[in-house]
């Protein structure tokens, strides 16, 4: 309605025209306002009729009677709406014009998404994952690997043993590497695995050591496979983990169950060379144990070390994790705290 022809019925069109915004408390006061029979705006146009000349009332009225029931349907609509939006249920104290609760959003683990992404990485090159059992006999863990009957890390402030009876002891594997013998048991090379698991050890814990922690073990067993072969793919990793740009350096180590061994390095990732705290001012940062297999282990588990041979590696995504998104103290990665999580996962405090 634009006008009625009427100025007092017009002066009321802009209340008219305000009803849908009104909310419950103005609502009630304004139709007391418009439509009260004693004070209402609309009652009092209304008498005017009486300063009609009798022939101009019908008209009058049917237009004020018309806009009488535009204000009462604007009302109704009105009101229809508010109580749709509060569920207006007698005796119901639900209100849906509370403010909501944040909802809780789900993120992968930090270290979940580190081991996702280098099995992602290692898929592109044709390996497939393996799993294995981690409670373990010493032969799986320690024997087929090579090392030698008295060696220190199978001591008891080492390895968690989880039973002293007659026949072999069984323990909680201290790395992932007994995979490797399940894997080449399991049936002849080539191999390309990727094995990731729960390795355990006597530590206290620390900022770098938990007595449980992840592995991911690698192994690429084939007919002509060099250590330019483990070179090239391992530094290739590194580059597409950290970025094309990093750094990498191998350096010369020991391992029982490869020969040659090495660790490879890469550029410390919070000073990019420069040495600071996290890098004990070295500029270097330890990612993996890597080596060509030992082709005793190779013997071991059946498979002839003349024709094949292979090289394998085992990184601590935990590890990796604390490189990538700067956090100084391994133990926060499983302490549980919502706090820390919800920053690496990019999400603010609820
Ligand atoms: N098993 C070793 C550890 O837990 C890591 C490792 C080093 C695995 C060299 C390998 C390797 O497969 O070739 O410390």
């Amino acid at each position: 309605m634009d006008h009625t022809g009427y100025p007092e019925l017009d002066a009321l069109l802009p209340r008219l025209a305000a009803i849908p915004s009104l909310d419950r408390g103005a609502l009630d006061a304004e139709r007391i306002a418009v439509l009260g029979r004693k004070q209402g705006a609309l009652t009092a146009a209304l008498r005017a009729v009486a300063r009609l000349a009798p022939e101009e009332r019908k008209a009058f009225g049917t237009v004020s009677n018309g806009l009488k029931e535009a204000f009462e349907t604007a009302f109704a609509t009105r009101e229809a709406e508010l109580a749709a939006e509060r569920l207006d249920v007698p005796g119901s104290t639900l209100d849906l014009t509370m403010p909501g609760r944040a909802r809780w959003i789900g993120a992968l683990h930090p270290i979940t998404r580190v081991v996702d992404e280098i099995i992602a990485i290692f898929r592109e090159l044709g390996f497939a994952v393996a799993v294995g059992p981690e409670a373990e006999t010493e032969w799986f863990n320690f024997g087929a690997l090579n090392f030698p009957p008295d060696h220190p890390a199978m001591d008891m402030h080492d390895t968690l043993y989880l039973s002293q009876g007659p026949g072999e002891r069984l323990l909680l594997r201290t790395h992932t590497s007994p995979v490797q013998v399940r894997v080449m048991q399991a049936g002849p090379p080539p191999y390309r695995v990727l094995v990731p698991g729960m390795a355990y050890r006597n530590d206290t814990a620390d900022a770098s050591h938990t007595p449980g922690f992840l592995q991911i073990e690698g192994l690429a067993v084939d007919e002509g496979i060099g250590f330019v072969d483990l070179k090239a793919t391992l530094t290739h990793f590194a580059r597409r983990f950290f970025s094309p740009t990093t750094k990498v350096r191998f350096r010369p180590s020991y391992f029982p169950f490869t020969e040659p061994s090495a660790e490879l390095d890469v550029e410390c990732q919070i000073c990019h060379g420069k040495g600071c705290a996290a890098c004990k001012q070295t500029g270097w940062m330890e990612l993996l144990g890597c080596g060509m297999v030992h082709p005793t282990v190779l013997t071991n588990c059946g498979v002839d070390a003349e024709r094949y041979t292979g090289w394998a590696f085992g990184l601590g995504p935990g590890r990796t994790a604390m490189q990538r998104y700067d956090v100084p103290d391994l133990r926060l990665m499983s302490g549980g705290d919502m706090r820390f999580l919800r920053q690496l996962a990019g999400q603010e405090d609820a």
